[in-house]
């Protein structure tokens, strides 16, 4: 090796020993006649000082170190002079005098700093990902990813769950997103699909008696490309046999609360996990992935404001719309600019816009309201009583600010849900230690996919019906709900999975309510609808987004951040240059021809 310590390793009981040492150079300082060089490698930070006197020679070769480039120094370490120690640095209180340097390699300048946490431009950062990922910050994240799939892997391995590999190349089946396609050199004309998670996979390993599967799966979706979203991700993606969804639920529980007491001891959590339902969801925050760090629930006032004044709201309500608010404490003094930035916003969440009122200055009760207390663009049109009610029912006291949304049902809601959130971030609700992790549970099997005029499953459509709930399946499919669960995190979705149908009669039952025939049945899922026909035993699943669950503990915004090589917005690889066109061999061995309007335009 050419190294016989790490940078991050040395400490005061080592002074007195010779060491060798090599890494990339952080930082170099020159201090009449000493040099100093801060080396750094993967594990840390250590100050190596040359001094002319002790080894000239190193002395000479380290003048000519550069930030970034790569050296091995053999030298003695020894305590920094008192009053210079760094208690920053781990290894703050000691340093190298070097005997020895070599320089192993030497460096461009970098495009950008990677000793400091400055910000950099993404799209820079991410064609010298290779630069990027020295920075502390990244490594961090990676270090901290590594660490947390180590834990998934020791925690499902010591409950008896087994590492199974499932292809890349498969077949395209309808689960949600659109499918990358690979097309075949040997099969004209024919394409595999790139998985969108080994959903089927898992479900034939159950058929197959493997019982307790799991896999840190690689996941390929064709989709736009957000903050939480990249077109290939990671799942931890589990599947066992003979359990019912409690079984399931307890057993992520039990993985999660685990995870955070080993991983991030730091944090709180709410313990049991919270599980509300789909409706409840959607009705108190607006939201399938509430943050649940903090109230601020909404609530129905359509029946207060039916019969008021107001056209608005009057109106909406008798079209079978909903007029839906939430109490903003202590903000009934924001200004007009502020009321108008809410109002602005809604408006980019569908909504039309936001009523405000006003309850004055508080504190106090606001049965002691005062009709000249209250400010709001539908004042002329709503009655003291009227407001009292609404405020009553938001909880509010003097000095608050209610904000009502109108509309119709679903829009209001997902406008809600977003306004809830916007304030909860203005008004900084969530407590930053708390990891809110919580069960939604009790999802409808079914959505209405209004542009296209057909039932599409809400999730997948292999999730089993609630008990009892088969039988409405044909009759009112709105009503049947599934046995799924999505676990959810301080906002974000973190997994989903389901107890999935395991007989054929059912799972052609559901697949005709989606509007497949027998033949469309048998060409997309014939090899799983067969397959169930051999003593398929009862199973479920679920699935987590390790990339998010990353991004959430390591106190990211995208999970750009925590997956070394991403895609950047555009879904492009700025390392590869990623994608590209293929040459025309390789198009001719893959029997495909670009349409003249395909090809890309020369470069003007
Ligand atoms: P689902 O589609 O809900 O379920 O995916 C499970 C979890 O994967 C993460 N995820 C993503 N992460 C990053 N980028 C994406 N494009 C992306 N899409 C999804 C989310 C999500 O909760 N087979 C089922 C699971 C099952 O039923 O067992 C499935 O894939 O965190």
């Amino acid at each position: 090796m050419l190294k016989s310590h790490s940078c991050g390793e040395l400490r005061k009981e080592n002074v007195g020993q010779t060491v060798k040492l090599a890494g990339w150079v952080d930082r170099r300082r020159d201090h009449g006649g000493l040099i100093f060089i801060d080396l750094r490698d993967r594990d840390g930070v250590t100050q190596v000082v040359f001094n002319p006197e002790m080894s000239g020679t190193a002395h000479k070769t380290a003048d000519q170190l550069r930030g970034e480039y790569v050296a091995g120094i053999t030298g003695k370490v020894s305590m920094r002079p008192a009053g210079t120690e760094n208690s920053k640095l781990a290894t703050g209180d000691i340093e190298i005098v070097a005997e020895s340097v070599a320089i192993l390699n030497t460096s461009l300048t970098p495009p950008f700093y990677i000793n400091e946490d400055i910000e950099v431009e993404e799209n820079l950062r991410l064609k010298y990902r290779y630069l990027d990922l020295r920075r502390t910050r990244m490594k961090d994240n990676l270090l901290l990813r590594a660490k947390i799939v180590r834990f998934m892997r020791n925690f499902l391995e010591s409950r008896g769950f087994i590492d199974v590999e499932t292809p890349m190349l498969i077949k395209s089946t309808p689960e949600g997103a659109r499918d990358y396609m690979v097309p075949s050199r040997v099969w004209p004309g024919c394409f595999y699909a790139l998985p969108q998670s080994p959903q089927q996979m898992k479900q034939l390993l159950m058929v197959a008696g493997i019982e307790k599967y799991y896999q840190i799966a690689r996941c390929f979706r064709d989709e736009d490309t957000r903050a939480d979203r990249q077109p290939e991700f990671t799942q931890l993606d589990i599947e066992q046999s003979f359990v019912e969804e409690e079984d399931i639920l307890q057993l992520v529980e039990a993985l999660f609360t685990s995870l955070m007491e080993t991983v991030k001891p730091e944090f709180r959590i709410m313990r049991p996990f919270p599980r509300i339902t789909f409706a409840e969801a959607m009705e108190k925050y607006g939201s399938d992935k509430p943050d649940l760090r903090f109230g601020l629930e909404i609530k129905d006032l359509s029946d207060i404001v039916a019969s008021s004044e107001f056209a608005v709201f009057r109106n909406t309500v008798a079209e079978g719309g909903k007029v839906k608010g939430l109490c903003a404490a202590k903000c009934g003094s924001y200004t007009r600019s502020q009321l108008d930035e809410l109002n602005n916003f809604v408006q980019t969440c569908g909504a039309k816009g936001v009523v405000t009122i006003s309850l004055g200055s508080g504190p106090g009760d606001i049965k002691d309201i005062v009709l000249s207390d209250v400010k709001s663009q539908a004042l002329k049109y709503l009655t003291l009583e009227q407001v009292k009610q609404m405020a009553e029912r938001l909880e509010a006291t003097k000095g608050d600010l209610l904000l009502l949304i109108a509309g119709k049902g679903d829009a209001v809601s997902l406008a809600m849900g977003e306004l809830r959130k916007e304030m909860g971030k203005r008004l900084n609700l969530a407590d930053p230690n708390l990891f809110a992790f919580g069960f939604v549970v009790d999802f409808p099997l079914f959505e209405w996919n209004k542009d296209e005029n057909h039932w599409q499953s809400m999730h997948h459509p292999f999730t089993e019906p609630k008990d009892g709930h088969a039988g409405m399946l044909e009759k009112t499919p709105e009503t049947v709900h599934g046995k799924h669960y999505d676990l959810i995190c301080n906002g974000f979705e973190i997994g989903g999975g389901s107890i999935r149908i395991h007989n054929t009669d059912l799972q052609r039952r559901v697949f005709h309510i989606l509007g497949h025939t027998d033949e469309s049945i048998d060409r997309l899922f014939g090899h799983i609808m067969e397959a169930f026909r051999y003593g398929a035993p009862p199973h479920g699943g679920v699935a987590f987004g390790v990339d998010r669950l990353v991004m959430l503990l390591a106190g990211e915004n995208t999970i750009r951040q925590v997956i070394a090589f991403p895609k950047n917005q555009n879904a492009v690889d700025l390392v590869f240059n990623a994608p590209a066109e293929a040459t025309e061999t390789q198009l001719r061995d893959m029997h495909i021809r670009l349409r003249e309007e395909d090809l890309p335009k020369a470069e003007t």
